[in-house]
C-alpha cells in the first residue's frame, strides 16, 4: 500500500472476526518492522506482550471493562514501556566505538539516574511510537488495529505478570475487521493545531 493510503484507511476498529488468525511467523514479520521506530538514545523501551491463548484473551478482556474487541481480535498486544531501559544502554552501545561508548554511556546514567517522572515519560513515549509504527505496518499487511487505554493497569499487570520495571502504556488489539468502524469524527483543522513559532503565532498561510 502507499503510505498515503495506510494512513488515510487507519481506524481505530472495535469489530473483530474471531475465527480469523496470525500466526507466530506473520507477527515475527510486523514486530521486524516495529522494532525500527525511534527511541531516545535508541534505548528502546518498548516490550510487548502478545496475548493469543483464548483464556488470556478472555481475562484481559475483564481487565478491559469488558470491551469485546480484546476477546474477538487474533492478537490483543499490550504494548509496556520498561522504566528502567537506560541500564540496557552498554548492552546497546556494545559495538560503539569505545570514545563513543565512554562519552555516551555516562551521560545516559547522568541522564536517567533516580528520576523517576523522566523514565516514565521516555517509557510512555518510545512505546507509543512504536504502538504508531505496529498499527501503519498492520495496516499495511491488511490487518486492523485498534489503540486502547480503557483497561485497569494494575489488574493487566497482574494477569500479564508485569514485573515493577514495566508498566502497561497501551493495549492493541490487531486483526481482521468485521464491522466497518462508523465515518472519521471530527479532526480538528491544520489552521488551529499548527503555529508558527509561538502558541500565540499565526496559523499557516497567516490563518
Ligand atoms: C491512547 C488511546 C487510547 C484509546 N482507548 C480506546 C479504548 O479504550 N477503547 C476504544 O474503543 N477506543 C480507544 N481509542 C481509539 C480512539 O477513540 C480513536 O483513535 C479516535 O476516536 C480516532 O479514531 P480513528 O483512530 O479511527 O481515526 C484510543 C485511542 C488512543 C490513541
Amino acid at each position: 500500500m502507499e503510505f498515503l493510503e495506510i494512513v488515510q484507511q487507519r481506524r481505530s476498529v472495535k469489530s473483530y472476526d474471531p475465527e480469523k488468525a496470525i500466526s507466530d511467523a506473520e507477527l515475527k514479520e510486523l514486530f521486524d518492522e516495529v522494532v525500527l521506530s525511534p527511541s531516545s538514545f535508541n534505548l528502546q523501551h518498548w516490550t510487548f506482550i502478545a496475548v493469543k491463548d483464548s483464556e488470556q484473551k478472555k481475562l484481559l478482556k475483564e481487565a478491559a471493562w469488558g470491551q469485546p474487541q480484546v476477546e474477538d481480535c487474533s492478537v490483543a498486544i499490550v504494548v509496556c514501556g520498561k522504566l528502567d531501559a537506560y541500564k540496557d544502554a552498554p548492552k546497546i552501545y556494545k559495538d560503539a566505538p569505545k570514545e563513543v561508548q565512554e562519552g555516551l554511556l555516562p551521560m545516559i546514567n547522568n541522564f536517567y539516574e533516580g528520576k523517576e517522572q523522566l523514565q516514565r515519560d521516555e517509557a510512555i513515549r518510545s512505546a507509543s511510537l512504536a504502538a504508531m509504527t505496529l498499527m501503519y505496518a498492520a495496516k499495511n499487511r491488511g490487518w486492523a488495529t485498534g489503540p486502547m487505554i480503557g483497561f485497569d493497569p494494575e489488574a493487566a499487570s497482574k494477569l500479564l505478570k508485569l514485573t515493577r520495571a514495566y508498566i502497561p502504556v497501551m493495549l492493541l488489539v490487531l486483526g481482521y475487521q468485521k464491522k466497518a468502524p462508523r465515518p472519521r469524527d471530527y479532526r480538528r483543522p491544520v489552521e488551529e493545531i499548527v503555529r508558527l513559532n509561538t502558541l500565540d503565532g499565526p496559523g499557516l498561510n497567516g490563518a
